[in-house]
């Protein structure tokens, strides 16, 4: 199209300060150009429109950060983590993710806003302090591995411009008996004395003490000094738990945290934006975007990264006799076979017309006979044929 990078930075400029209005019409543009076959165009204003949707949702400048609630001393990259007394084992690694250049994760708008909110909370504890409310100061986040659980609690802490104690379970959990409770007690009061996030990432770890029969006293021991400590810190800062295994965790723990926020694995829409996320530098064609968050049904944000990956280095090393992004699919899925859905596997392997009726019929993907010719390398005569032939 011509003068399209002219439209493109008007766009740009337009979804700097984006209203419902200028959304649609950009989006309006960006369906036009898709059916007009400039895949190109379309997929550099999806891209513009997702970038977008993120400021929104994730702009900075929607929180005031209050320090004077936040006391301790200040973290530096030099300051000294506690060690394990027996194995010199650090205890925690500090983390300062405000200078690295983070990306908050991808969800659903509905949990956007709750951690928003959250974080805005944290935000603001002088103000409401005022008025007599003393908001939480512990979350813990749990979900299926690979939902972006750890990038979350770091792009928090982020936002709260503050630096990460990030337990070493691997430092915190000793053979010795006794060790384990003395080295939380560490932790915490290090975690206590600075201005900081104290996460605790897959902390159920502590948990598995309770396999073993021999440790009966010893993980009553490490859950009581979890309990007191994580008690003394409520008024002192921040805690971010997280696990995979939520059920591993002892319901004492469990209820110390005074906001549980469950990452699920992303819907379709949430999929689109992730695989475009991922997708950068590439300007993939919509319906690709689409394609891959369908096949991706019921994976994670991790799992859809690889996919992308695979459709990246594809990109790059062209086989002259693939078929598309089918083809690509078809081997992300032998390669990795427990990472999709099995029944929307099958339609990868099953004969072709199948898999072309079926993509035609989802009213999500909303595909024509056009657009799964494009996707599968072919026309659209010889997709309506294949159909026919089911
Ligand atoms: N919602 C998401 N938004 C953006 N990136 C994501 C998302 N979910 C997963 N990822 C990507 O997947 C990878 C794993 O994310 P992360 O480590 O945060 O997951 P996790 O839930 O902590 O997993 P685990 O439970 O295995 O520790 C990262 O590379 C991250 O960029
Ligand atoms: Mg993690």
């Amino acid at each position: 199209m011509d003068h399209f990078p002219i439209l493109q930075a008007l766009c740009r400029a337009a979804l700097s300060q984006p209203t419902p209005a200028i959304r649609k019409q950009v989006e309006r543009l960006r369906d036009a150009l898709a059916k007009d076959g400039d895949s190109k165009s379309s997929g550099a204003l999806s891209s513009l429109l997702t970038a977008a949707d993120r400021n929104v949702e994730m702009a900075p400048s929607r929180i005031t950060t209050s320090r004077s609630q936040i006391p301790g001393e200040i973290l530096t990259r030099n300051t000294p983590v506690p060690v394990d007394k027996e194995t010199s084992a650090p205890l925690a690694e500090l983390i300062f993710p405000n200078e690295t250049n983070m990306q908050g994760p991808i969800f659903e708008k509905s949990i956007h806003q709750a951690i928003m909110s959250l974080v805005e909370e944290w935000n603001s504890f002088d103000r409401l302090a005022d008025v007599g409310v003393h908001p939480s100061r512990s979350c813990l986040i749990y979900g299926f591995p690979g939902t972006g659980k750890t990038r979350l609690a770091l792009w928090m802490a982020t936002k709260l411009d503050l630096p990460v104690v990030s337990v070493r379970i691997d430092g915190l959990i000793s053979s010795f008996l006794g060790t384990t409770a003395r080295n939380i007690g560490n932790l915490f009061a290090f975690a206590n004395k600075y201005r900081c996030v104290l996460l605790l990432d897959e902390f159920d770890a502590v948990a598995k003490l309770r396999d073993d029969p021999q440790e009966i006293g010893e993980i009553k021991r490490v859950v009581n000094a979890l309990l007191q400590n994580l008690d003394i810190r409520r008024d002192v800062g921040i805690t971010i738990g997280i696990t995979n295994h939520q059920n591993l965790l002892d319901p004492a723990i469990w209820r110390r945290f005074e906001v549980q926020l469950q990452i699920p694995r992303p819907d379709f829409d949430t999929r689109i934006k992730l695989t475009e996320n991922f997708m950068y530098p590439i300007n993939a064609p919509r319906e690709h975007l689409k394609l891959i968050a369908w096949f991706t049904e019921g994976s994670t944000g991790a799992e859809i990264e690889s996919v992308v990956r695979s459709y990246k280095r594809s990109s790059v090393i062209k086989n002259s006799d693939g078929d598309g992004l089918i083809d690509t699919l078809r081997q992300f899925a032998i390669l990795n076979s427990a990472r999709l859905e099995p029944s929307r596997r099958s339609l990868l392997f099953a004969e072709a017309g199948h898999l072309f009726k079926v993509l035609h019929e989802d009213e999500k993907l909303d595909f024509s006979y056009e657009d799964i010719g494009d996707i599968a390398g072919k026309d659209k005569s010889s997709i309506s044929r294949a159909i026919a032939k089911v």
